[in-house]
C-alpha cells in the first residue's frame, strides 16, 4: 500500500507553477471525439483522471498520442461501443462520453459515472438536457441506453446550475439542428474553456460564462488546437499552503480572477498577499482573523476549496464558520483534522472552527480528493509525522504534488508500506 508521509513545520519558499485544470481537461478530452480530424490539447495535467480518459478513448478506437503536457487525439477511427463499467466508474467525467457519443452516433449505452463520494451526485439534469434535445432514455439499474432519431435544438432550463449538465447539454447541442438555449447554466471558467474549444472546432456558442448559453447547431466540427486553463482549485490549494507556511511563496501561471473569492477571503483574514497579473506572492501571518464562508457556484466560493480552506480556518483566532451548500457529504476530512488537534464541530450543513489550534501528525485517510488535499495541508503545519493512506483520490487531481511541494521546501514523500 502506498502512503504519503509528511514531516511538518517546514517553511515553503520559492515558486510553484500551476498545471492545467483537471476539470477542464476531463471535459476537453471526451469533447475531442466530436471533431472530424485531429485535435491537439495543450497544458493537460498528468494525473490519473486524464490517464483514465485517454484509456477510454483508446478503448473506443481513437488514436491518442500523449506528450509531456499535451495530448493529440485523432477521433476518426472511433467506434461506438459500450464503455465497460470498470472504466466509466473510475471518474465522474466519464459521462461526458455519454454526450459526445450521443451527439456523434445518436445512440449510446453507458453506466452511471464514478467520482468522489461526497454526496448523491445524480445526473437527472444531464438526462433532462438530452431528452429536451430529442433523446429517449432507458434506465435499467445503473445502466443507460440513450437513443435519438434526430437531435433538435431546444430551450432547456436547468434546475440547478450544474457544471456537468451544462457541459453535457452543450456537447450535444453543438450537433443538434437549430438553436438551443441553456437557462440557469453554470458559469465556471471550465465551461468557457470547453465552449472556446468547441468554437475553435467550428461550433457556434455564445454566452458561456453567463447563466444563459446559446448554441446554434452545425453539421461538421473540424480538428483544432486548444489550451487548458490553469487549475483554479490547485491554485487555491497552494495559496492556502502559502498562507499556512509560506515565506514569499510565488504561485505562478495562474488567472487571479478565477480565484478571486479565495483571495478576498484571505485579505479578510489578513493574509499577506500580493496579486500580480498571472501570479500571487503569499506569506504566513502570525495572526489571522476568523471569517464566515459559504460555498456556491462560480463566482462564489468554490466547494472544491472548502475542505482545503478548513485547515487555514483552524489557524484563525476565534470562531470561523463554513457552510457547504453544494454537496451533502463533504466533511469527511473533519474527524481526521480533529484527531490532528483541530477543534471543529459539524452542525448539519455547517462547520464551526475554533482556533488557533496546534496540529500534530497522525495516521489519517484521504476519503476523497479535496479531503485528501486538506490532510496534506494539515500535515505541512503539523508537528511531527503525518501519514496519509488511500492516496489514490489525491493523485487523481493534483499533478506532481509531491515533487511540487518538495521543490518549495516541504518534507513529503510517497512510501510503500
Ligand atoms: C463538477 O462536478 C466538478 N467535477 C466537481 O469537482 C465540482 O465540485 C463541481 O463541478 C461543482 O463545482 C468535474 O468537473 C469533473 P455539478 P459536477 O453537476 O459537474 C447537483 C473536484 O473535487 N446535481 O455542478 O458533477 C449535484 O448533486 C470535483 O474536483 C443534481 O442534483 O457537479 C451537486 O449537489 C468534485 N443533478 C450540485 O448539483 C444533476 O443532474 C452541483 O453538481 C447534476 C447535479
Amino acid at each position: 500500500m502506498k502512503v504519503l508521509e509528511i514531516n511538518g513545520g517546514k517553511t515553503l519558499e520559492g515558486t510553484i507553477r500551476i498545471s492545467g485544470s483537471k476539470n477542464s481537461s476531463v471535459a476537453l478530452i471526451p469533447a475531442a471525439i466530436l471533431a472530424s480530424s485531429e485535435v491537439t490539447i495543450c497544458n493537460v495535467p498528468e494525473i490519473t483522471d486524464t490517464d483514465a480518459l485517454a484509456e477510454i478513448l483508446d478503448y473506443l478506437g481513437a488514436k491518442v498520442k500523449r506528450a509531456s503536457e499535451s495530448i493529440v487525439i485523432n477521433p476518426t477511427t472511433i467506434i461506438n461501443k459500450e464503455i465497460p463499467e470498470e472504466m466509466s466508474n473510475k471518474l465522474r467525467a466519464s459521462y461526458y462520453f455519454m454526450a459526445v457519443l450521443l451527439a456523434k452516433f445518436k445512440h449510446v449505452e453507458m453506466y452511471f459515472p464514478g467520482g468522489c463520494s461526497i454526496g448523491a451526485r445524480p445526473i437527472d439534469q444531464t438526462l433532462k438536457g438530452f431528452q429536451a434535445l430529442g433523446a429517449t432514455i432507458k434506465e435499467v439499474e445503473n445502466r443507460y441506453i440513450i437513443d435519438a432519431k434526430k437531435l433538435t435544438g431546444a430551450h432547456v432550463y436547468l434546475d440547478m446550475p450544474s457544471v456537468g449538465a451544462t457541459i453535457n447539454t452543450m456537447l450535444v447541442a453543438v450537433k443538434a439542428s437549430g438553436e438551443t438555449i441553456i437557462e440557469n447554466a453554470a458559469k465556471e471558467p471550465e465551461i468557457v474553456n470547453v465552449a472556446t474549444f468547441l468554437n475553435n472546432m467550428g461550433a457556434k456558442i455564445t454566452g458561456a460564462g453567463t447563466s444563459e448559453i446559446k448554441i446554434i447547431g452545425v453539421d461538421q466540427l473540424e480538428g483544432c488546437y486548444t489550451e487548458v486553463i490553469p487549475d483554479r482549485i490547485e491554485t487555491g490549494t497552494y495559496l492556502i499552503a502559502g498562507a499556512l507556511a509560506g515565506k514569499n511563496l510565488k504561485i505562478d501561471n495562474i488567472i487571479p480572477e478565477h480565484i478571486e473569492m479565495l483571495i478576498l477571503k484571505m485579505k479578510e483574514m489578513e493574509v499577506p498577499i500580493e496579486v500580480g497579473s498571472d501570479y500571487v506572492i503569499i506569506s504566513k501571518s502570525e495572526k489571522l482573523h476568523p471569517v464566515k464562508i459559504k460555498t456556491q457556484g462560480y463566482p462564489g466560493f468554490a466547494t472544491d476549496l472548502q475542505q482545503p480552506v478548513t485547515v487555514l480556518l483552524t489557524q484563525c483566532e476565534g470562531e470561523s464558520q463554513l457552510e457547504e451548500t453544494v454537496y451533502e457529504n463533504r466533511f469527511k476530512n473533519v474527524p481526521y483534522l480533529n484527531e490532528m488537534g483541530s477543534d471543529i464541530k459539524i452542525i448539519g450543513k455547517k462547520i464551526k472552527i475554533y482556533g488557533p489550534t496546534k496540529l500534530v501528525g497522525k495516521s489519517v485517510e484521504a476519503t476523497d480528493l479535496r479531503g485528501g488535499a486538506s490532510l496534506i495541508l494539515a500535515g505541512l503545519i503539523a508537528q511531527g509525522t503525518t501519514t496519509i493512506s488511500n492516496i489514490g483520490p489525491v493523485l487523481r487531481g493534483y499533478e506532481h504534488i509531491v515533487e511540487k511541494l518538495t521543490d518549495i521546501g516541504a518534507n513529503i514523500e510517497i512510501k510503500e508500506v
